[in-house]
């Protein structure tokens, strides 16, 4: 029987034999192989999932593109059927309601309310519509500071002396913007009405603006619920509202819509807070106009009842 021969291994101490030059020149191509094969693989896993995100993507631009429709329709329907009924409401008040009982005319104050409000709304809805489109536009005019924000002062007075907040005007009176007096009383109404929405009893409310490069600086400062880091740029966002407890529920579109007026007259906002019951700040700039002077600060307030 022939003796087979058995492979011998290489024993401890023996260097192994070096591969040839061939051998590794083998190895480094598999490698290379290898290589292209996991890059060919983590480029198709790539592909994928652009092709998800461009999807997704998709989708969400014509959601967002559905939920403006329906904001304008909504905006529109609504317009139609409230013009009527304020119409009808003046008639009422202008007849004088002298005839009516205590009753009725309770019945008219709260017809009267209601469509303050849903005026308020549709405008609202309205306005984040022209936002969305880009058709909301602004008819800038030299305007005083101090004269637009006595005027959103006085707006608030009854609610903030009704919630027992104070509130103060801290502005230099020869302070002028180039901006539209009506959309700059709008965003000085929002953030005054939150402010005292968010601001317990005794707390107080303060107007501030200083000149800031050839921007003005106007901050609006509350001593209230404060807004923690990861909810503050979130509130811009059309319906975001990050208080459950607000004393009176609104429709969440006011800062994206103050926010929107703002750019549009080259002019930036944010807001600043220390967190949660810390109190909040929020703020915008609007070009200066050129007749701008400086004249000693002037204080000025409308404070709570008590
Ligand atoms: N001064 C503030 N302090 C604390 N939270 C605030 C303050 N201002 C705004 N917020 C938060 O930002 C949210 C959005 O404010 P925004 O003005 O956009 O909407 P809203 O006041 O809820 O409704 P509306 O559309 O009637 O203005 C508020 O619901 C609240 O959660
Ligand atoms: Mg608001």
């Amino acid at each position: 029987m022939p003796v087979r021969r058995i492979p011998r291994s290489p024993s401890a101490g023996t260097p192994p034999p070096k591969p040839s030059a061939s051998a590794r020149h083998a190895a480094r191509t598999l490698d290379a192989l290898d290589f292209a094969e996991d890059l060919r693989k983590s480029h198709d896993e790539l592909a994928g999932r652009v092709s998800e995100l461009a999807t997704a993507n998709r989708d969400l631009a014509f959601a967002q593109e559905a939920r403006a429709r329906l904001v304008s329709t909504i905006a529109h329907e609504l317009n139609t059927a409230l013009t009527p009924v304020a119409m009808e409401l003046h008639l009422l008040r202008e007849a004088g309601l002298e005839g009516l009982d205590p009753r009725q005319r309770h019945a008219v104050e709260v017809i009267g309310k209601g469509t303050d409000r849903l005026r308020l709304l549709v405008r609202d809805l309205a306005d984040a519509s022209r936002l969305h489109s880009g058709a909301l536009r602004v008819r800038p005019a030299a305007l005083a500071v101090a004269d637009v924000a006595r005027e959103a002062l006085d707006a608030v007075e009854a609610p903030a002396r009704e919630a027992g907040v104070e509130v103060l005007l801290e502005v230099e009176p020869g302070l002028r913007v180039r901006a539209d007096p009506h959309r700059v009383h709008q965003v000085l109404l929002n953030l005054l009405t939150n402010a005292i929405k968010f601001t317990p009893r005794g707390g107080r409310v303060r107007v501030k603006a200083q000149t800031s490069g050839a921007m003005v600086r106007i901050g609006v400062h509350d001593t209230g619920a404060g807004i923690a880091a990861e909810d503050q740029m979130r509130l811009f966002q059309p319906f975001a509202q990050v208080h459950e407890e607000a004393r009176e529920r609104g429709s969440g579109l006011g800062l994206y819509i103050c926010r929107g007026i703002v750019e549009q007259h080259g002019g930036r906002m944010g807001c600043e807070s220390a967190g949660p019951g810390q109190g909040a700040m929020f703020w915008f700039t609007l070009p200066r106009d050129v007749a701008a002077t400086t004249e000693p600060l002037h204080r000025t307030g409308a404070g709570p009842a008590a």
